[in-house]
């Protein structure tokens, strides 16, 4: 929405990903919508020779831990395989522009903190130096996207960037992930369930300050460089749910909500931990701060209340994740221009 730039964006519309989503800028001439899987080398080099493109943010992964943890092998078909067959045809484009194109190009490869592995409650935050120590297969294949993205910078010159960032929330998000799960479910007066004990902490940041730190990066950092994207705002997991309860409650929805006379707090069910499940997670910023002066602008609260209004405010896009209509959408429209593989 605020670029001059033409984004050209590229989804395989897995369970994750809703045109719905797009809908605001589905028919803006800056936005391109092409169905294509990253693990498709051939549709990867069409993409590349008919757009041209001055650089690559590369976003497309499996992203849920939970699901790494029931079913690994697509985590690594897409963020190992799909990011080495991006990279290969990253490579052979920017290997064809003149030298002026060469040195313009950039590759930004979209991390997690969670490549870093766990810290206990006293440790430092990870820096951008910390060794790699990943607990989930998620965790571990986004790693092993990073190595390759390095190894590509270093073996053959291509310009690129990496970024880690913490814990995103804020409108539009998969309702799998915490903060939609925990207000959906209390809106309907399911229990609200908290792994453990709730004392992991994660950092958390809005989504709109994770896009801008994209943006700045790719236009500011540095070839070869890797930048962490924290929102200095530490919170254990049950603090997180207690919060959300508390704006609800406030809130007061109606629409048939089922929040109990009680408040919100009477939902939340413990449930047995995740394997493998991560302490604490913490971001030291300061580069991305330093270097490039980019900074969070949005607080917890503030943002948490944006959040749980979205979501409210839009029943239909949250039914319609639900239940697939949105695939039934996409087929029909797809259907209807003539497309294929719907
Ligand atoms: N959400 C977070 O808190 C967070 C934090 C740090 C980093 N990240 C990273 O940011 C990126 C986006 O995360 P998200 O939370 O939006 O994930 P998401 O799971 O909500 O969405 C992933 C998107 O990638 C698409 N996709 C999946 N496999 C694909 C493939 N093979 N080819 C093309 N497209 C494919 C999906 O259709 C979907 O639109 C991921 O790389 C993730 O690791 C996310």
């Amino acid at each position: 929405r605020d670029t001059d730039c033409q984004v050209i964006n590229v989804d395989k519309l897995t369970y994750a990903g809703n045109l719905d989503s797009l809908s605001e800028i589905m028919s803006s001439p800056g936005h391109i919508f092409e169905q294509e899987d990253i693990c498709d080398g051939k549709a990867m080099e069409r993409i590349f020779a008919q757009y041209q493109p001055d650089a690559v943010m590369h976003l497309a992964a499996e992203s849920h831990v939970d699901r790494s943890i029931t079913g690994p092998a697509e985590f690594i078909q897409t963020n190992v395989l799909g990011t080495y067959n991006l990279l290969e045809a990253a490579r052979n484009f920017w290997s064809g522009l003149d030298e002026q194109g060469r040195a313009r190009f950039r590759f930004l490869h979209v991390s997690t903190d969670e490549a870093y592995g766990d810290l206990r409650p006293d440790d430092q935050p990870f820096t951008e130096e910390t060794p790699y120590l990943p607990s989930s297969p998620y965790s571990a294949s986004k790693a092993s996207s990073d190595h390759l993205i390095r190894a590509w910078n270093r073996t053959y010159g291509l310009p690129v960037l990496i970024t880690n960032c913490s814990n995103n929330y804020g409108p539009y998000q998969f309702p799998e992930k915490l903060i939609p799960l925990m207000i959906l479910n209390a809106l309907e007066g399911k229990p609200l369930p908290v792994y453990g004990k709730g004392e992991n902490i994660r950092d958390w940041l809005y989504v709109q300050d994770h896009a801008r730190a994209l943006h700045t990066v790719l236009v500011k950092g540095r070839p070869g460089r890797t930048y962490n994207i924290g929102g200095n705002c530490e919170k254990q997991n049950i603090e997180v749910v207690r919060t959300i309860c508390d704006i609800l409650d406030e809130m007061k929805p109606a629409n048939g909500c089922r929040i109990p006379t009680a408040g919100c707090r009477e939902l939340i069910t413990f449930v047995p931990d995740r394997p493998g499940h991560d302490l604490r997670y913490a971001i030291n910023d300061t580069r991305i701060r330093r270097e490039l002066g980019w900074f969070p602008q949005e607080s917890f609260a503030s943002g948490l209340q944006k959040t749980v209004k979205w979501y409210l405010d839009n029943p239909q896009w949250v039914e319609r994740v639900r239940t697939g209509a949105y695939r039934e959408w996409i087929r029909a429209n797809y259907e209807m221009q003539g497309r294929e593989g719907f």
